[in-house]
């Protein structure tokens, strides 16, 4: 039977990798901010994140896929990590966890050069301009991201949302940050790379309105 968001809620604080982190928890930063691989995952492998994950479907597949990576999916919503943390526990995947926290604390968490890659999977398009500060591809996320990156990391977009698409390539373009790849219509390409052999919850509801899906990695400049 479906459980509810309450007993989400609860079995949540049962799960062993969920870290549970709240702005008031971040006034001063986390204590594994710069140990993560070497005092969570106990190894040194690189750390790759998945933000806004939702539930967690590249966070999990990813991991299934590259033991020797470290993954970690942040949203601010429980419910829909729980799917996730429940996913990975039952796959037994030791190089798996979820912060539930926001985004914009990620500074408090990461250390500088912890992070090898982003994910961005569908976030919310923030049309308005007045909510650009919002978008995670806006320059205020991407110093967020500068801060605790490798030099060579690499950002990976996947979005139903052309405005959001067009607006990333601009910033991309006028903040000189080196686009790698990108296509409108990245299911028309026949890759079976990892951008189109993963499907989110919201991805296969826009396929399902057969609503193209725009995809591009980048490198900050
Ligand atoms: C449109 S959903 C996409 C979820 C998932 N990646 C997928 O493709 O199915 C956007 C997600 O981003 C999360 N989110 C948006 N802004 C956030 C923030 N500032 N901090 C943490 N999570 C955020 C929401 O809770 C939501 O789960």
């Amino acid at each position: 039977m479906a459980k509810n968001k309450l007993e989400k809620f609860r079995e949540c604080k049962t799960f062993t990798n969920l870290i549970q982190v709240g702005y008031f928890d971040l006034l001063k930063d986390y204590p594994l901010k710069g140990h993560w691989a070497k005092k969570y995952f106990r190894n040194q492998n690189p750390i790759v994140l998945e933000l806004g994950c939702g539930k967690g479907e590249y966070t999990v597949s990813l991991a299934e896929r590259t033991k020797d990576k470290n993954f970690i999916g942040i949203d601010n919503k429980g419910a829909r990590l729980w799917r996730g943390c429940k996913t990975a526990l039952e796959k037994n995947l030791a190089n798996v966890c979820f912060i539930r926290t926001r985004i914009e604390l990620i500074e408090r968490l990461f250390a500088s050069n912890e992070i090898s890659e982003i994910w961005l999977t569908f976030p919310d398009p923030q049309p308005r301009n007045s909510k650009e500060n919002k978008r995670l591809t806006s320059p205020r996320y991407l110093t967020h991201y500068k801060n605790i990156m490798v030099p060579e990391g690499i950002i990976h977009l996947k979005t139903d949302n052309t405005a959001l698409f067009e607006y990333t390539l601009e910033t991309i373009e006028k903040h000189k940050h080196s686009l790698l790849f990108h296509s409108f219509d990245l299911y028309g390409l026949n890759l079976n790379d990892e951008a189109s052999s993963i499907q989110t919850f919201y991805e296969k509801m826009f396929l399902e309105q057969s609503v193209n899906i725009k995809y591009l990695r980048f490198k900050l400049g």
